[in-house]
């Protein structure tokens, strides 16, 4: 069902927990989620990258996402994740998506600030949240790999946040997007500072491969929405190739199809219980 982005992240931080943002790459994936979603009847943010929308088709991408929002019966939030594009960014607004991230991190502070302000300008007016990143949480991103890694500066965070009016600010604490060559280290004082220091709610990337109990410590420190993609990846292409042992002449694409979408929802489950069940 239809829900609002920013009451369900300030309900989160209220209540202490932290709501899943999923990344899906096919339907399947999609499918995965929102039943995850339904199954747990816990708010989930279905997200969908710039490179993902691009193979999948963005159109179809709008009616996937519509179509999720409508059938499910708990919250599910569409979210445009780590938009480079701002045109395309502006698309998303105008086709469905309850938020919106742009992903300036890499660029100057100034120019951060001021593609920040376009974005939310155009999406507030049509009713659309924003999340945008300071700092750079780097690691593999889909098609794009950056080495680059800065953790957030809090002044700068706390300056950043009060001129874009974002609703969402991505921070990078630790974590890096993509599989891990080196144990995440959390940084914990980062993280409370920055909570401690804007009512806006805080994000977490890159967040696949981290221990549970670092995620937990995380939101129980004000973390509110934590980004999972390359776990839910795993399990899907994890799920396709069991199969594939399991059945050495098998070709029906519903058949393998619905072991991704059963191995989906069950790491979905996984983590929505992780980051709902915090002391
Ligand atoms: P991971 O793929 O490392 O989980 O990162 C996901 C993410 O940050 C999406 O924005
Ligand atoms: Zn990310």
């Amino acid at each position: 069902m239809k829900s609002d982005f920013k009451k369900e992240l300030l309900k989160a931080k209220k209540e202490g927990y932290a709501i899943p943002a999923f990344n899906f790459d096919n339907l399947e994936m999609a499918k995965g989620i929102i039943a995850a979603a339904d199954e747990t009847n816990h708010p989930v943010i279905l997200m969908v990258t710039e490179s993902a929308a691009k193979y999948m088709g963005l159109d179809f991408v709008y009616e996937i996402g519509r179509i999720a929002v409508k059938t499910s019966k708990a919250p599910i939030l569409l979210f445009w994740d780590h938009g480079f594009d701002i045109e395309l960014i502006k698309r998303a607004c105008d086709n469905g998506f309850d938020a919106v991230m742009l992903d300036s991190s890499m660029k100057p502070f100034d120019i951060n600030v001021k593609e920040t302000i376009e974005v939310v300008e155009y999406a507030h007016a049509r009713g659309v949240y924003v999340e945008s990143e300071i700092g750079h949480v780097g690691g593999k991103e889909d098609d794009r790999e950056s080495k680059d890694k800065g953790f957030t500066n809090p002044q700068e965070a706390i300056e950043f946040n009060k001129l874009t009016k974002v609703d969402a600010l991505a921070i990078a604490a630790g974590t890096s997007h993509g599989l891990f060559k080196s144990k995440p280290e959390l940084q914990y004082d980062l993280i409370e500072e920055i909570v401690n220091s804007i009512d806006t709610p805080v994000v977490l990337h890159g967040s696949s491969g981290v221990p549970h109990e670092a995620l937990q410590k995380a939101i129980s420190l004000g973390i509110v929405k934590v980004n999972i993609g390359t776990d839910l990846k795993i399990a899907n292409a994890k799920a396709v190739c069991e199969w594939f042992d399991q059945n050495e002449n098998g070709y029906d694409a519903r058949k393998f199809g619905q072991a991704a979408i059963d191995a989906v929802k069950n790491a979905a489950i996984e983590k929505i219980n992780v980051f709902k069940n915090i002391n």
